[in-house]
Parts: C-alpha cells; sequence; structure tokens
C-alpha cells in the first residue's frame, strides 16, 4: 500500500486529493498525533520521529511512503533517503518546488520549523536561481485550526499580519507550506488577492503522483489496488475521526492507535 504520514490530521489535505485522483490503490494514513505538532520541535526530534514512522510503515507492508508533513519533509525527509537509499519515500518539497518556478516572485508560509530550516527556498534554488522567495513562519495557524476557531475575525486578523509582509513583495504565488493551511485557503486567496496564485501541496503531490508511478512502473505493480483506506494514529482514535469527518467530509472507519516504537 500507500504510506501517507503526518504529524497528525493535516496530512488529509494531502491524502484526500490523492486518493480522488488515484482511487485504486490501498492507503495506510499515519498520523503521530500524540507527538504533534511537529512545528515547534527540533531537527533531532523531527528526524527521529520521522524515522520512527517510515519503519512502521514499512513493517506494516507500505510499498511507497509520502510524507504529507512539511515539516517531516523539510527537517527528516533527506535523512530518511539517504539512511534507506533501496526504500521509496516521497515528500511535498520538490513537487511544490518545480511548480513554484514557474514564477519570479514566490512567497512562503509554514510552521516554524519549516519556514527557519530553509528548505523550500534551497529546493527552489536548486531547481532555478530565477525565483525570488519570501517567507513567513505563522505558528499560530496550527492551533487555530485544530480548535476549529479559524473562520473567527482573531484568526483571519492574525493572518493578514502574517501576510503582510509577503503582500508587501508583491508575489506572484504563495505556498501553503503546511498540511493544515489548505482548510484556510479561501482567506489566503481573499487576502493575497486575485494576482496571487495559492499552491496547495495536496493537489501539487496528487498530479505528480501520477507521473511519478508511470516513470516507475516495477514500484507501480507492487502496489495493491483494492482501494482499501486504513487509518493509524499515535493520539486519540475518537477524536481522529471526529476531526477528520467533520473537516475533510470523509467518513472514515475507526483509527487504530498505535505506537511507533523506536529504531535502533
Ligand atoms: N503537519 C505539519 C506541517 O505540514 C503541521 C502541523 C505540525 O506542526 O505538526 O508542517
Amino acid at each position: 500500500m500507500i504510506g501517507i504520514f503526518d504529524s497528525g490530521y493535516g496530512g488529509l489535505t494531502v491524502l484526500k486529493p490523492v486518493i480522488q485522483t488515484l482511487p485504486q490503490y490501498d492507503y495506510l494514513y499515519l498520523g503521530d498525533n500524540a507527538r504533534a505538532p511537529y512545528g515547534i520541535q527540533n531537527q533531532e526530534n523531527i528526524e527521529k520521529f520521522s524515522e520512527e514512522a517510515v519503519n512502521f510503515l514499512w513493517n506494516r507492508g507500505a510499498e511507497l511512503i509520502i510524507f504529507a508533513c512539511n515539516t517531516a519533509s523539510a527537517l527528516a525527509l533527506r535523512h530518511i533517503q539517504q539512511k534507506y537509499p533501496d526504500k521509496k519515500v516521497l515528500g511535498v518539497l520538490i513537487p511544490v518546488a518545480e511548480e513554484a518556478v514557474k514564477f519570479k516572485k514566490v512567497g512562503v508560509v509554514g510552521t516554524q520549523a519549516t519556514i527557519k530550516s530553509n528548505a523550500y527556498e534551497e529546493q527552489i534554488r536548486e531547481i532555478s536561481k530565477e525565483t525570488k522567495v519570501y517567507s513567513k513562519a505563522c505558528p499560530l495557524l496550527v492551533p487555530f485550526i485544530e480548535e476549529d476557531w479559524h473562520h473567527r475575525p482573531e484568526a483571519i486578523s492574525i493572518l493578514k499580519k502574517y501576510l503582510r509582509s509577503i503582500k508587501s513583495h508583491n508575489v506572484e504565488s504563495l505556498i501553503l507550506g503546511c498540511t493544515h493551511y489548505p482548510l484556510m485557503q479561501k482567506d489566503f486567496e481573499r487576502i493575497m488577492g486575485k494576482k496571487v496564485k495559492i499552491l496547495n501541496c495536496g493537489q501539487i503531490v496528487a498530479k505528480k503522483l501520477v507521473d511519478y508511478l508511470k516513470r516507475h512502473p516495477e514500484i507501480e505493480k507492487e502496489i495493491p489496488k483494492n482501494s482499501k483506506r486504513q487509518f493509524l494514529t499515535t493520539g486519540d482514535p475518537k477524536a481522529f475521526k471526529e476531526f477528520i469527518e467533520k473537516h475533510f467530509g470523509m467518513k472514515i472507519s475507526m483509527p487504530k492507535q498505535v505506537s511507533l516504537t523506536p529504531t535502533q
């Protein structure tokens, strides 16, 4: 199956478009809710948690793993890919950076850890030196979204404040570099204005995954195609199910609670 890993609930903004685009495959979603948010963790912890997650998913039989979590993609993916060169683990940064270089000036918003890592900026620069990147950490947005307070005026005024510096650079495009932000996409669009193209990681990853599987038939043929979906969380399964059903309009079976055993 395809394993989708996130720090918690937010990875559904990736899983949902991926399932809509490629419904035939089996998917196993793992949310490390018990240790979320990752966005305030240091690199060492993010690498450790991510490594535990991939080992867990490999033990469950994942042929391909996608890091839906921007923070894990930014801070841990390279480490995992270098340590396990024979395994297939993809993240959100490269596909999104490939889209971003179509613009001259791009904004990036994300968690504190993602923005501090400069990973988006570096990834974009690796592909093209022509694109200028302006970043802003928006640490208050994830808690607002998880509290379901993100449509309140307080959240909107915080978002406006966060976006002020990026707007002042007249960017042509804005990367929503955090799993949760698509839940406020309409607000981002309204504040940034019609001329700014909002880059939504989940939709981009879904599109690129189609190409990736075409280019790698040896992986594609290994992935079971029974349209099975399973959800695992290290946190509270009931809270997980409620959040997903409320915010993503998906009916899911009760997630299983799991613990990610440390790697040696
Ligand atoms: N999943 C994280 C990301 O995309 C956001 C939530 C967290 O900080 O754990 O960066």
